[in-house]
């Protein structure tokens, strides 16, 4: 059985859905994202669970027992807000025995549940400031302390890290991964960053106007999107507009508008006939110089149209020769080489049909 389970859970606020027929379930010790644009309902999800909201329909179960009429402050479920929520007055310490004291915890108890989380989380020689001395990352470390100390069996964190500077962001990032690891509690983690999600998640919950687009652990989500909100939605990708000629495993046939044919993997359900597109990473698209154009399988002709160039990686826009710009990424691992190719070059472009994905509609 899984630990915390979503069942068809509805929210309406008037006659607006904000999260609409979703279903989830979490296994004990995950690290769980929940991904999406601003508003697609995000933190609507996230206060059902917690219980400040009530759903409409559906059911919530922890353990295999419905907790939608139990109150917040009832629920083993701990959460992290972006804000802190420190209590400006309390030290760091008593910040986070707060909640031991609340729970009734003897002073011996609570004195060395304290001395361990501080541990936990390298604030020990900091016990004694006040939020207002600490920096943003230490301010959400003790924040992060708080909701552990309980020995929750969920921790929620919305957005913890949306108020730091990327340096801070990516480093806390780290800490909060070994952190959830060391305490083994599972964590239900929400984010507008799909980079975030990337990097820190077991599994990802795409969510978009209310509903789950995809839930999938990072690389099926970046490498098999679902379809074209996720595609698009995680990290840059191309996507040329396709006809389906013939859709025989292990390869789909494809019909690129003005361009040709290519390869794509077969999937189930996809028939001759069907229109939609093929996605393809930018790092998956070779590019070559038009007179190296030596037996590769799919390929298109077109002209360098323009360059990026950002230290490690060049991003290349080529125009091909109906029109439509792709983009492929080149690592410039070759020291002293910036540029392999000037704009106005005549390239051919091509990719290996196992790395791209045909999607329907
Ligand atoms: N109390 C409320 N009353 C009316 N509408 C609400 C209320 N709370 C949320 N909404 C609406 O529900 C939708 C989902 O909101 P939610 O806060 O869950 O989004 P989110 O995914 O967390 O977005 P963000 O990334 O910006 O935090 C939004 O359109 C929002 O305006
Ligand atoms: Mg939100």
């Amino acid at each position: 059985m899984a630990l915390l389970e979503i069942h068809d859970v509805t929210k309406h606020f008037g006659e607006f859905a904000a999260v609409n027929s979703v279903n989830i379930a979490i296994e004990a010790g995950e690290f769980f994202t929940l991904l999406g644009p601003s508003g697609c309902g995000k933190t609507t999800l996230l206060r059902m669970i917690a219980g400040f909201d009530q759903p409409d329909s559906g059911q919530i179960l922890l353990d295999g027992v419905d907790i939608v009429s139990i109150p917040p402050e009832k629920r083993p479920i701990h959460t992290v807000f972006q804000s802190y929520a420190l209590f400006p007055h309390l030290t760091v310490e008593s910040n986070i025995a707060f909640p031991l004291k609340m729970s009734g915890k003897t002073p011996d108890e609570i004195r060395s549940r304290v001395k361990e989380s501080l541990d936990n989380v390298r604030l020990t020689s900091f016990a004694n400031r006040f939020p207002h001395e600490l920096s943003g990352g230490q301010k959400q470390r003790v924040a992060f302390a708080r909701g552990l100390i309980n020995r929750p069996r969920l921790l929620l964190l919305d957005e913890p890290l949306g108020a730091l500077d990327a340096k801070l962001r990516e480093e806390m990032q780290i800490e909060l991964i070994n952190l959830q690891q060391e305490v083994g509690v599972t964590f239900i983690f929400v984010t507008h960053a799909q980079n975030e999600a990337l990097a820190l998640s077991h599994r990802i919950a795409v969510m978009n106007q209310g509903g789950i687009e995809q839930i999938d652990d990072p690389s099926k989500i970046y490498n098999f999107p679902r379809n074209r909100f996720v595609a698009s939605f995680i990290g840059k990708i191309n996507m040329l507009d396709v006809q389906v000629l013939e859709a025989t495993s292990p390869q789909l046939r494809l019909s690129v508008m003005g361009l040709g044919e290519v390869a794509a993997p077969w999937r189930q359900g996809i028939k001759t006939g069907d229109k939609g597109v093929i996605a393809i990473r930018p790092e998956q698209v070779q590019i070559l110089h038009y007179s190296e154009n030596l037996g590769v399988a799919d390929h298109f002709t077109g002209k360098v149209h323009d360059y990026l160039y950002v230290g490690d990686v060049t991003t290349y826009i080529v125009e091909l020769c109906n029109g439509l710009l792709i983009e492929a990424l080149l690592p410039n691992s070759t020291p002293g080489r910036a540029k392999l190719f000037e704009i106005g070059d005549s390239v051919v472009v091509t990719w290996q049909y196992e790395a791209s994905t045909y999607l329907n509609g």
